[in-house]
């Protein structure tokens, strides 16, 4: 019988919004795979690991090759459910091959600092996507939570948005979520400078 494929939410980057239910999954597995940054945090725990770096194809064939003798976990950033390595894995393995224990997502800690309510959100991301579809939406709903990537950067999603005709906004740019060096600013759709948020952030888009 092989073992079930642990999918571990990891939160947000620091350690102190990891839940302790992920952190027992973590523990409890013999071996680590994510990417470097979610690995680097656990390296105290000294687990044999794999390192996500554009190779899912030879991810799946290490799980394949492990998984019936060692408990394998994969490390997401946030909640591996919300655009994360979860819709991968399902592609590959049944949802009865995978045990999902959720993560603090990045947007729902931008929500947190921001301190407004996700339920009545729309959700996007152009992290490795395109924009196509985001106007639509947030001429929709009065609030959308965006995740970004260094290539569709606030300031450009933002003149784009502009461009097709969307009316008075606030954008809030959160940055490095729960890290020393968070910053979160807060700016008209039509002042978003180049370079705020361009490493990737959730970025807000608020009509209140
Ligand atoms: C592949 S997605 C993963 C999202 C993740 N599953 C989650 O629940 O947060 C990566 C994107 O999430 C956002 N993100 C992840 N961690 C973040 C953080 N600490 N601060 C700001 N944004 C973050 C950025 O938009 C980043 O480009």
């Amino acid at each position: 019988m092989e073992n079930l494929i642990r999918v571990v939410g990891i939160g947000p980057g620091s350690p102190e919004y990891i839940t302790p239910a992920a952190l027992e999954m973590v523990r409890d597995s013999d071996i680590l795979i994510g990417g470097e940054r979610a690995l680097k945090a656990f390296e105290g725990l000294a687990k044999q690991t794999f390192t996500i770096k554009n190779n899912l194809k030879e991810m799946v064939d290490f799980i394949n090759r492990h998984r019936a003798n060692y408990k394998v976990a994969v490390l997401a950033s946030g909640d591996p459910s919300f655009y994360g390595i979860l819709e991968f894995l399902k592609k590959n393995y049944s949802k009865t091959d995978l045990a999902v224990t959720p993560g603090i997502s990045s947007a729902q800690l931008a929500c947190s600092k921001l301190c407004i309510s996700w339920h009545n959100a729309a959700f996007f991301s152009v992290h490795g996507r395109t924009i196509q579809g985001l106007s639509r939406i947030a001429g929709k709903f009065g609030k959308v939570i965006v995740l970004t990537d260094p290539k569709n950067t606030p300031g450009l999603i933002a003149r784009e948005l502009v461009k097709e005709g969307l009316g008075a906004r606030k954008i809030y740019i959160c940055e490095n979520l729960s890290y020393e060096e968070e910053r979160i600013t807060e700016w008209e759709i039509g002042d978003v400078p180049d370079g705020v948020g361009s490493e990737g952030c959730v970025m807000v888009i608020s009509d209140e």
